[in-house]
């Protein structure tokens, strides 16, 4: 049943109304990390006993839409990660993201650009920072933001915020091994 059509009557669609609350016109700089905040208070208030959490866990989906905003166009998905899931370095375009560990430990890699963006389809990487999202632990990825996701521990359930919808903005997808940049064109 789609969020919308509910009353705030469970933790998620609390969550849903603090973040529609807060969103104003979308540009506050400072709206990636009120989102984080309010995430982990998700978190804290939410029993893995609560129907809607139960329903997430059993199912086992790798990737769930659950809320996606009609009026500000923010989406919140929710995935769980076998061990060992995880992705190529990229990064989401002019949207920001925030990761969320609810079960399980996800490390996410953080990279900085070391070429100066001058060839097309070239773009070396460096390591920068590992997050460690342990369970409860929440971190915001804010616009251009190069990472990748790995679940060291799992099954993981992963929340992951998206300010936009990633399939409608041009992002990019990176080889560090290849030292290549592709171009991910919206659908
Ligand atoms: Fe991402």
């Amino acid at each position: 049943m789609a969020v919308q059509e509910q009353r705030a009557n469970n933790t998620l669609e609390k969550y849903i109304a603090e973040v529609r609350a807060a969103w104003g016109d979308g540009k506050d700089p400072q709206l990636p990390f009120k989102v984080a905040a309010m995430m982990e208070k998700l978190f804290a208030s939410t029993s893995p006993d609560d129907p809607w959490m139960a329903e997430l866990i059993r199912d086992g989906k790798p990737s769930r839409e659950l809320y996606r905003d009609p009026d500000h166009g923010f989406i919140q998905m929710g995935h769980i990660h076998k061990q060992g899931h995880g992705n190529q370095p990229h990064d989401h375009g002019p949207c920001w993201v925030v990761y969320g560990s609810y079960k399980g430990v996800t490390e996410i890699t953080k990279y900085k650009r070391t070429d100066d963006g001058s060839q097309s389809g070239i773009a070396t990487l460096e390591k920068e920072r590992l997050d460690r999202l342990f369970p409860g632990v929440v971190q915001p990825y804010l616009q251009g933001d190069i990472h990748s996701t790995n679940a060291v521990e799992g099954p993981g359930v992963v929340f992951r915020f998206l300010s936009y919808d990633l399939d409608k903005i041009e992002r990019n997808r990176y080889n560090k091994e290849k030292g290549t940049i592709t171009k991910l064109t919206p659908q």
